[in-house]
């Protein structure tokens, strides 16, 4: 694979333990109304589907695939769906679920075209924030860890799509 694990940032308890935290937490801030949790995939495809065994009250769950346009290392791109959520998103409220907010870039240009759609409410949710972007708009509501500002892998994160499966989040460096 090329690149090895040097150091396991949060382990399988550790990351259990704060999903039960952020769906408990979740459940109690949307007591009435529609809930729909959008998975950015592919990133979040393991941290959703845990989080949402979590969440004590009915939702609905799909999922975005959008494609960044341009080297990510710049601003300049836009965002395009690649899938586009088949359920409606007017009058919901929306929780965009992330594995981890690095520039913010991703989340920011998608929140725009969101919020076009007419949400009762948007917020985002992700288990893993950088805290290195300067310009976020949107203020992420749910955060799991604040994360160090190293290359991090496993539980759906990758490196060259490889290390998506492992069970903990380790560092690369
Ligand atoms: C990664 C990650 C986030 C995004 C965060 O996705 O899953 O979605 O980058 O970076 P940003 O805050 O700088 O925008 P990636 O584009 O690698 O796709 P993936 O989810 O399929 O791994």
């Amino acid at each position: 694979m090329g690149r090895a694990v040097k150091r396991v940032v949060y382990d399988e308890r550790q990351i259990a333990d704060k999903v039960k935290e952020m769906g408990a937490a979740i459940t109690a801030a949307y007591p009435d109304g529609e809930l729909l949790v959008l998975g950015l995939l592919k990133g979040s495809f393991i941290f959703l589907s845990d989080l949402v065994r979590q969440i004590s009250r009915p939702l609905q769950v799909d999922f975005l695939v959008a494609a960044s346009y341009g080297d990510k290392t710049f601003s300049s791109g836009t965002v395009r769906l690649l899938y586009d959520p088949e359920t409606e998103l007017e009058g919901k409220h929306i929780l965009l679920v992330e594995d981890i907010v690095d520039t913010g870039r991703t989340l920011g240009r998608l929140m725009e075209l969101l919020s076009d759609r007419r949400p009762r409410s948007l917020e985002i949710c992700a288990l893993l924030h950088k805290h290195i972007a300067t310009d976020l708009k949107h203020p992420t509501k749910f955060v799991g860890f604040d994360a160090p500002n190293e290359f991090l892998v496993g539980y759906g994160l990758d490196h060259a799509e490889n290390f998506r499966h492992i069970p903990y989040i380790a560092s690369l460096q």
